[in-house]
């Protein structure tokens, strides 16, 4: 298996400055080292090029639209790449909006291949906001909105259709901060979460086996991973962190539990702020478990079922 490395190194769809170094403090965590003692074959594509940060208030609910829409198009037009050559795409953020980009691409990949798609969404907040709802305009807060079909035009249909995705292809897990508006589109869409109510209720194992239910040899796991699902003690360096997240070991069981599958295709490496970081330390974490995701384990063991 190849490993794409594909660094997006923008905050534009943020309000907090400093996610844009995030693919070079994932660099210096030693990701692509990391990959490569796994047994992976590792290309880093280096840093994709795109507009600068104005740094401008939002017109019509929208932060820096023209700016996402471009940054977007890079991350589609890249790790649609990667896909058709039959890698394994990493998309290394950069805020959270970069996800549209990237989901769009590996939507239309499943669409076109036949492949039943699954996105896992670690993350503290639903990323579900509208123009109309959000309280910030800040378009991290909207990628799952719009690849429902739920956003500006330009932002819907990089695959060439819209919605790129149905809520029934998606499971976010260890959500905290909805706002108001994204409750209720949360609820009207059913979108299935589950919210640290659930995870505390339930546990972390149950909610990723109801999280894979489905998972079968023609399935695609997308992992979309917003460093703001740890909680703010292991993982200080992001922008927008929320009390009363998931703990190292529920989050290490939450990638063991992919690896198991070995269904995962591709990812998503968000909102890394290296600025908020001690030491690297929320990169080295990171890394540290993208690692279980491929698979590194304490015992040689068989899948758990
Ligand atoms: N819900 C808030 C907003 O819309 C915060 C979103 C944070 N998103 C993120 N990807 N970190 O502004
Ligand atoms: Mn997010
Ligand atoms: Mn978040």
């Amino acid at each position: 298996k190849t490993i794409s490395l594909i660094g997006a190194p923008t905050d534009v769809g943020a309000s907090v400055k400093g996610a844009g170094m995030g693919p070079d403090a994932l660099r210096v965590a030693g990701l692509a080292q990391a990959l490569e003692a796994r047994g992976l074959a590792v290309i880093d594509h280096g840093n994709l090029h795109g507009p600068a940060n104005p740094w401008q208030a939002p017109v019509n609910g929208l932060r820096h639209l023209n700016e996402a829409i471009d940054w977007n198009q890079a991350v589609y037009d890249e790790v649609s790449n990667a896909l058709k050559l039959g890698h394994f795409p990493m998309m290394m953020g950069g805020d959270h909006c970069l996800a549209i980009g990237s989901i769009s691409a590996v939507a239309k990949h499943c669409k076109d291949t036949g492949k039943k798609l699954r996105v896992l969404w670690f993350d503290a907040h639903a990323d579900s906001n509208l123009s109309t709802i959000s309280p910030t305009g800040n378009i991290h807060g909207m990628p799952v909105a719009c690849l429902m079909g739920h956003g500006p035009e330009q932002l819907i249909a990089y695959g060439g259709y819209t919605p790129a995705m149905q809520p029934n292809e998606i499971r976010q897990i260890g959500i905290r901060s909805v706002d108001d508006g994204e409750r209720q589109f949360i609820h009207d869409l059913s979108i299935p979460v589950f919210d640290m109510r659930y995870i505390d209720e339930h546990g972390m194992r149950d909610v990723m086996l109801k999280a894979l239910d489905g998972v079968d040899e023609n399935t695609h796991i997308h992992v979309s991973f917003d460093l703001d699902f740890l909680d703010p003690d292991i993982a200080p360096g992001v922008g927008t962190a929320v009390l009363g997240g998931p703990t190292y070991r529920e989050a290490q069981l939450c990638m063991e539990m992919i690896a198991d599958t070995g269904r995962m295709c591709s990812m998503d490496i968000v909102e890394l702020n290296p600025a908020l970081d001690l030491r690297n330390q929320t990169a080295l974490m990171a890394v540290d478990l993208i690692e279980s995701l491929f698979g590194k384990s304490t015992l040689v063991r068989m899948a758990t079922k």
